[in-house]
């Protein structure tokens, strides 16, 4: 049975050296997933996989049910779920393509189920979320893109918008000053549910644009899916180097 699952983002619908062994409808609790789980063997482990907007790209960052995906790949009997984000980079060294490892997340998203704990419960569940991604994890990632060449940000803090629009200039200030790093609008509540599930959750950013404000003139979804496409390869890249060493964790 796979323990690991990959829930990829925007720019990441499939996994070119996936071999698919089978495709999964699951029901929830919560409603639908974004698409059935797809199973499959990468570089020899068995992993799941689930494209977080759909597999034709269609739901937008806000209508996702981040429940409902989170719970079919609990009860598929995953343990592990590196998540797969794109971002706009706010700090100057968040350049265009480049892969960060978050260590930090501040919520801005609004009216979106982001608990399980709300109904039928025995007594009140508050979970610690001092760190919210699993270390064990990240020091997994990071140690893998080192080994691949990669230039990986090894910490930063996500801040999660709402969406589906970019933000104002002004917005983006105002995240840098609460401490933001990196913006984008699928980090949560994705990143909290996986851990009242007990999920182990990582997450990896690819940088698809400078955040609104930081880079020259406005931002273009062709500027985007361009960088989008290249941060992918190396998402891809880090994947294969880090997924068989998830096995032994
Ligand atoms: N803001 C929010 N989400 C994003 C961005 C951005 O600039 N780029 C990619 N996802």
């Amino acid at each position: 049975m796979a323990r690991i699952a990959i829930i990829g983002g925007t720019g990441l619908t499939s996994l070119r050296n996936l071999e698919i062994t089978g495709r999964e409808v699951v029901h929830t609790p919560y409603g639908e997933p974004s698409g059935p789980l797809t199973r499959g063997v990468l570089c020899e482990v068995e992993v799941v996989f689930l494209a977080r907007h759909g597999y034709g790209h269609t739901i937008p960052p806000h209508r996702v049910n981040y429940r409902a995906n989170l719970w079919a790949l609990k009860e598929a009997g995953v343990e592990q779920v590196v998540a797969v984000n794109a971002v706009g980079g706010i700090r100057g060294d968040m350049t265009p393509q480049r892969l960060v490892i978050p260590d930090q997340i501040i919520d801005y998203t609004w009216s979106r189920n982001n608990t399980f704990f709300e109904e039928g419960l025995t007594q009140v569940v508050h979970i610690d979320f001092t760190r919210p991604y699993c270390d064990s994890l990240r020091g997994i990632l990071l140690a893998a893109g080192e080994r691949a060449g990669l230039d990986l940000a090894a910490g930063a803090t996500y801040g999660a918008t709402q969406g589906p629009r970019l933000e104002t200039a002004a917005e983006i200030d105002r995240l840098e000053r609460d401490g933001c790093h990196i913006v984008g609008m699928t980090g949560m509540p994705e990143t909290a549910l996986a851990r009242e599930l007990e999920l182990c959750y990582a997450s990896v950013c690819v940088v698809a644009n400078w955040a609104a404000g930081r880079g020259e003139g406005g931002i273009t979804m062709g500027d985007i899916d361009r960088n989008l496409k290249a941060g992918m390869q190396r998402v891809r890249t880090l994947l294969e180097a880090a997924i068989p060493r998830c096995v032994a964790c």
